[in-house]
């Protein structure tokens, strides 16, 4: 087969069937967490007509259990799908869901709904009340460019607000801004949150705040104070975006600290991911991200395993010391699944070494290295034009082009014969008195079959290396068919996926 047991996830969310692509209306609910998520319930592609709210629940964000699904297409204000939505805890506790309607013209409206019983912990059955849908399409707004309401949050007039991405003819990309007092009634407000002018349609827009620089600690939604995150799913090249910048509450706008073209911000995962959605964890004050990691091999593939999708690992996401990035974690509680420790310390490693970390199962790995480079002085002079774009960069100096500082990395997901490896590696280059670490995973070799996407991803990682004595961390969580890393303490995240043949019937080994 094409591989449906051996490159299934063990660890990273996935239903026991078919299709799922967003993640959907996350939240922290008397002791157990939900997770709902865009579900095909009859096959493995997306299923246009019948998008569903698949819903698990789970104590600890790593063992999940299966529910029925939350929302079905059943009602004229969604018979043609159930889309992205957004779960918003009531000052009472109790949760509300909005989330878009496909109805039965084809038109995008949002609907809310909520517990058909509030005191069943499962929160098992949805009710969508006869009023929906709360918000039609706007006159001046496309039909199908109208979704994917946010989270509430509470003005200091006392109204609600929500984000609602559309795009605006012949403008752009727009997060609109709805208000409401009672989730029943919406008004938009004349300005959007955001117009992105550079992007056509823009899709799940997350705006939350963030704690002061450094600080771990997650803040719910809330307009007030703090400094803000906006996050963009961009269409155009499907990748989630961010910038930090400053919210203002009464005119419900956001102005970003960076480059107004939000294709040039910070992207969440500069791999295979997209439609990222945070939520506020009141029983650990954190924020935490969860994000869609999409297929890549073929279609026929998908059809032969029976699934397609998978979500990244719940990330604990904070603001960096330098008050532009965002930091992310796995949650910690992931950690819980390690079971036997592998420990390697390797003096020195040369150029060309490889060291195999014997005693781990190559392919179900959470993999911890601190490198430590004594000369960086050495690295070789970075080239300007190369800081535009370190995908390609990655892919001209791939792991087996030798470089006076890296790479040195990890080598996962590899053939006993090294036929197939996935490289996750670092690269440092001067700049006259500075540094730049590149990171890069080099999907070139990950797999000797045809009809996969192979790509090399790269970024940089924004850290002053120098000041960190020359270390610098990669973490990388190997589940099979995907190679998530964390680069520089979560600065830098890549995810990917991998459908290596050799782990059809064989061993992964795993190199450092
Ligand atoms: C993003 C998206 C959303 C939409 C959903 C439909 O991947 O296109 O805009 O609500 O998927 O499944």
């Amino acid at each position: 087969t094409a591989g449906g047991v051996r490159t299934r996830s063990a660890y990273h969310f996935q239903p026991a069937k078919n299709w799922q692509n967003d993640p959907n209306g996350p939240m922290y609910h008397n002791g157990l967490y939900h997770f709902f998520y865009q579900y095909n319930p009859d096959g493995v592609t997306w299923g246009n007509g019948n998008l569903s709210w698949g819903h698990s629940v789970s104590v600890d964000l790593v063992n999940w259990f299966a529910l029925d699904a939350a929302l079905q297409p059943s009602r004229s204000f969604d018979a043609n799908g159930c889309w992205s939505g957004s779960a918003t805890i009531l000052p009472d506790g109790s949760p509300v869901m909005l989330y878009t309607g496909i109805d039965a013209r084809g038109d995008q409206v949002q609907n809310v709904a909520f517990p058909k019983n509030a005191s069943d912990p499962l929160l098992v059955e949805w009710v969508k009340p006869e009023y929906n849908p709360v918000i039609p399409v706007p006159a001046d707004i496309k039909r199908d460019d109208f979704r994917d309401p946010s989270t509430a949050w509470l003005g200091a007039d006392g109204l609600w607000r929500i984000a609602v991405a559309a795009r605006v003819h012949d403008v752009g990309g727009a997060t609109l801004i709805y208000r409401s007092k009672d989730f029943l009634r919406w008004e938009r407000n004349a300005d959007p949150l955001y117009l992105a002018h550079a992007a056509g349609m823009v899709e799940c827009p997350d705006l939350f705040p963030v704690s002061e620089p450094g600080v771990e600690v997650g803040l719910p939604a809330s307009g007030a104070g703090a400094r803000h995150v906006l996050k963009m799913s961009v269409m155009d090249t499907v990748q989630d975006y961010y910038v930090v910048g400053r919210y203002d509450d009464t005119a419900d706008t956001f102005v970003p600290e960076d480059d107004d073209d939000c294709r040039s911000w910070r992207r969440l995962d500069y791999g295979h991911v997209y439609a990222s959605k945070s939520f506020f964890d009141p029983s650990k004050n954190r924020r935490v991200l969860w994000g869609w990691a999409n297929e890549s091999d073929s279609v026929s593939d998908d059809l032969v395993r029976g699934w397609s999708g998978v979500q990244t690992v719940p990330r604990k996401i904070w603001l960096d010391e330098d008050g532009k990035q965002l930091r992310q974690w796995p949650v910690e509680e992931i950690e819980t699944l390690r079971s036997k420790r592998v420990n390697l310390l390797i003096p020195e490693v040369n150029a060309g070494g490889v060291n195999e970390i014997i005693g781990v199962m190559g392919t179900q790995a959470d993999v911890e290295v601190v490198f430590e480079v004594p000369a960086l002085e050495h690295a070789d002079v970075l080239e300007p034009n190369w800081l535009l774009d370190p995908q390609s960069l990655c892919g001209e100096k791939g792991a087996s082009v030798p470089g006076s500082v890296g790479p040195f990395g990890l080598l996962v997901m590899a053939s006993g014969d090294m036929q197939e490896h996935t490289a996750v590696f670092f690269r440092v280059f001067r700049q006259n008195d500075k540094y730049k670490v590149l990171m890069c995973t080099d999907l070139s070799r990950s797999s000797t079959r045809d009809g996969v996407y192979k790509p090399p991803y790269g970024a940089f990682v924004d850290m002053d290396i120098e000041a960190h004595g020359g270390i610098i961390s990669l973490r990388t969580l190997v589940d099979h068919s995907v190679v998530e890393s964390f680069g520089g303490g979560g600065r830098t995240c890549i995810t990917a996926r991998v459908y290596p043949e050799h782990a059809e019937n064989g061993n992964s080994h795993l190199y450092v």
